[in-house]
C-alpha cells in the first residue's frame, strides 16, 4: 500500500528542489516550453527509461548501497540476459577475437560473516571488442561473452575472457541531444558487468572498471567509483580483474535500514 507520507514528503522536496534550481538560474518562460517539449518528445520516442538510466539509476544504486553494506553496487545496465550458460574456465567467443588482449576475472564471494559463498552464481557480462553485447546488437549470438560462473567451496571464482572496449550508450534520440546540449558526451569506460545470486542472500549487481583506461574519470552514466576500479596488472600478458564481493543477507536490509 502507497505510503502517503513518504511520498509527500520525497514529491514535495522534489518540487522544491526542481524550484530552487528555476529561482537560481532566473528560467525563462521560453525556456520552460523548451523543457516540456523535451519531455513531451521524450515519452513519445520511448526514451524515457535511458533519461532516468543516465541522471538517477546511479543515484538509486548508491542508495541501496548504503542500505545494505556489503561491497558497493553498480548499475545492471540494459544488456544483462538471464539465460545465459554456465562456464568453467573461459567465457565463450568468437573465433576472430581470440586474439585480443586476454583477461583473467578472478576472486572471491563472501557473506559479511566473512565466510566464504559456496556455490553462488555469478552472471558475468561484457561488450564485444566492437563495444556492442551479444544477443542485442547486430545479430551477435547471445552466448558470447556472458556466462554464469559457479563460486568454489572457498568462495573463489576464476574465467579467461577478452578485455572489453569503452561503448557510446544509445545516443541518436532526446536523451543524446540533451546530453550534447548540455557538452557532454555519451561514452561508458570499458567495463564488466557481474550478478551475484545465491540463496538467501541479496542479489549483488556489480561492474569492474580498469584503471587509466578512457572514460574512467568521465563516465557518461557517473557510475564508476573507487572501490571498482581495478588496479593495473598483468601476468603472462594476461590483464587480471581481481575482485572480491561481500554480499549480505537478503534479510539484512531490514537491520541495515
Ligand atoms: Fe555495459
Amino acid at each position: 500500500m502507497a505510503d502517503e507520507a513518504r511520498i509527500n514528503a520525497v514529491v514535495s522536496d522534489i518540487v522544491d528542489g526542481v524550484r530552487a534550481a528555476l529561482f537560481k538560474h532566473d528560467v525563462t518562460f521560453d525556456e520552460y516550453r523548451v523543457a516540456l517539449a523535451f519531455l513531451l518528445d521524450a515519452f513519445e520516442k520511448n526514451d524515457v527509461p535511458l533519461l532516468m538510466d543516465v541522471f538517477f539509476n546511479t543515484t538509486i544504486v548508491k542508495i541501496e548501497g548504503k542500505l545494505m553494506g556489503g561491497s558497493k553496487p553498480s548499475l545492471e545496465g540494459p544488456y544483462y540476459l538471464e539465460n545465459a550458460a554456465v562456464v568453467t574456465d573461459r567465457l565463450p567467443m568468437r573465433d576472430e577475437d581470440q586474439h585480443h588482449t586476454a583477461m583473467q576475472l578472478r576472486g572471491r564471494v563472501t557473506g559479511m560473516d566473512g565466510r566464504p559463498l559456496a556455490r553462488a552464481t555469478i552472471d558475468v557480462w561484457h561488450s564485444t571488442p566492437e563495444g556492442r553485447y551479444s544477443g542485442i546488437h547486430d545479430g551477435i549470438p547471445p552466448h558470447y561473452y556472458r556466462g554464469k560462473i559457479v563460486t568454489d567451496a572457498d568462495g573463489r571464482y576464476n574465467v579467461r575472457s577478452i578485455m572489453p572496449i569503452p561503448y557510446q550508450i544509445p545516443n541518436e534520440g532526446p536523451t543524446g541531444a540533451l546530453l550534447t546540449a548540455m557538452g557532454r558526451h555519451s561514452w561508458r569506460p570499458a567495463h564488466v558487468h557481474y550478478k551475484i545470486s545465491a540463496p538467501g542472500m541479496h542479489t549483488h549487481i556489480s561492474q569492474a572498471y580498469f584503471e587509466g583506461g578512457a572514460y574512467v574519470e568521465d563516465d557518461c552514466c557517473e557510475d564508476v567509483c573507487e572501490e571498482h576500479v581495478v588496479a593495473e596488472k598483468v601476468e603472462d600478458g594476461v590483464r587480471i580483474v581481481e575482485v572480491d564481493f561481500v554480499i549480505p543477507k537478503a534479510t539484512e536490509k531490514a537491520q541495515a535500514a
